[in-house]
């Protein structure tokens, strides 16, 4: 019986799903070989005894920045454990370590992790990491992974801690920072302090072309499902539709993951290119909602309005213009107690929304003269549209 149970929860289409989780790094990165060496090489020369200069990677999200920084860790820890090396790496995302304060003392924490979270001021926490890293006179390696985050949230004070570290240790050892960031642009908006003593070597990660991303998505498929279980079409037809839109490898992998998952739902056996676009539209509706529920009220409810008059155009022999849509709003308006914005606010608003890619809208003459926009089509549908207003905070009904 456990054993039918056993065999029942196996699937036909995965043979390992967690290598579609976004922190699974495989052990080669194909399309990105010259950045792993390139990182490997300067990093590398801590085994040597020297310290490594500082490095910056950066790239768009989704362009193997951090896939790459710490295969080449796990690489340099293996080689730092078989030779001795006294090389040291530590790891931080300041996506979630959030503030300098708790980069410092999570970096005091990992030598020593009876040392309080709270409570000490900085620049104790500074003295201290200074004396244990003289103690175990050791290369370190800080790597700050989504540094711009940091900057941008908290500053610039754990950095300049960080850059002028090498002064104050005397020799005894050594800090070599690694920054990872979406961008270079926070490097402007750095203190003079900081950017004069800083001079890192910079990768730059570009997005993924359709052929780099056909290679990704490939190792995937053996590394993630069951030989057979990928019609040969779905990976080139993904990595051309990715690449045309952000050349995102986490978005290629998602997609290709869900895929799966509507395979293995429909019993097919086989991930088909049907199943990629259902996984696409899936997505395309999960951007939409994350959108739309985080508009204003007063946008949500000028979206609602225009949903509502693309909705009954037909029934009423009306185009969806400014004038029907205006009616509608002002309706919405009054059963949400809002105060109605002018037309021509209405307008603007339409305009933005075409914009963000929700309408497509063209200027239309009427027939009693004057001219008016009129929305000639609505992504999401407008039932979409509608159900995700419905479960925010506007009253439609
Ligand atoms: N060249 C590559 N080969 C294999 N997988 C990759 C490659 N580049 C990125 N990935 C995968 O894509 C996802 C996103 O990559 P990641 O390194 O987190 O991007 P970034 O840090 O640039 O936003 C991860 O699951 C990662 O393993
Ligand atoms: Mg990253």
């Amino acid at each position: 019986m456990l054993q039918r149970a056993v065999v029942a929860r196996e699937s036909r289409i995965f043979r390992d799903r967690k290598v579609f989780s976004d922190d699974f790094v495989p052990e080669d990165l194909p399309a990105r070989q010259a950045h792993v060496e390139k990182v490997e090489e300067s990093l590398g020369e801590a085994l040597y005894g020297e310290p490594p200069v500082d490095l910056f990677l950066y790239g768009p999200p989704g362009t193997g920045k951090t896939a790459c920084i710490k295969l080449v860790i796990s690489r340099l820890e293996a080689a730092a454990r078989a030779s001795g090396a006294p090389v040291r790496v530590d790891y931080v995302n300041c996506g979630w370590v959030r503030t300098g304060y708790r980069v410092m003392s999570r970096l005091c924490k990992s030598f020593d992790p009876t040392i309080p979270s709270v409570g000490l001021p900085f620049d104790e926490l500074y003295e201290m990491y200074i004396s244990l890293l003289s103690e175990h006179k050791c290369i370190q390696i800080v790597v700050l992974d989504e540094l711009d985050n940091l900057v941008m949230r908290s500053g610039d004070d754990l950095l300049y801690s960080l850059v002028r570290i090498n002064g104050d240790l005397n020799g005894l050892a050594s800090v070599t920072l690694v920054g990872v960031s979406n961008s270079l642009t926070f490097m402007e908006k750095l203190g003079p302090k900081i950017t004069s003593a800083l001079n890192p070597i910079t990768v730059r990660f570009a997005p993924y072309r359709a052929s780099e991303l056909r290679e990704i998505l490939y190792q995937r498929v053996e590394l993630g499902f069951q030989p057979g279980a990928v019609d040969p079409e779905v990976v080139p037809y993904l990595a051309a539709f990715v690449a045309q839109e952000s050349g995102d490898a986490r978005k290629a992998i998602q997609l290709l993951r869900v895929a799966g998952e509507y395979a293995e739902q429909s019993r097919s056996g086989v991930v088909k290119l049907e199943h990629v676009r259902r996984a696409r539209d899936q997505f395309e509706r999960d951007e939409y909602f994350d959108l739309i529920s985080a508009l204003p009220i007063q946008r949500k409810a000028v979206l609602a309005s225009v949903a509502i008059a693309f909705k009954y155009r037909d029934r009423h022999g009306r185009p969806a213009h400014t004038g029907l849509i205006y009616e509608i709003y002002k309706k919405i308006c009054e059963k949400n107690k809002l105060d109605p914005l002018s037309m021509r606010s209405i307008r603007r608003v339409l305009k933005y929304f075409a914009s963000l890619g929700l309408l497509e809208i063209d200027l239309v003459h009427l027939e009693g003269g004057g001219s008016a926009f009129a929305v000639l089509e609505m992504s999401p549908p407008p039932d979409e549209v509608l159900k995700i207003l419905q479960n925010g905070d506007l009253v439609l009904s």
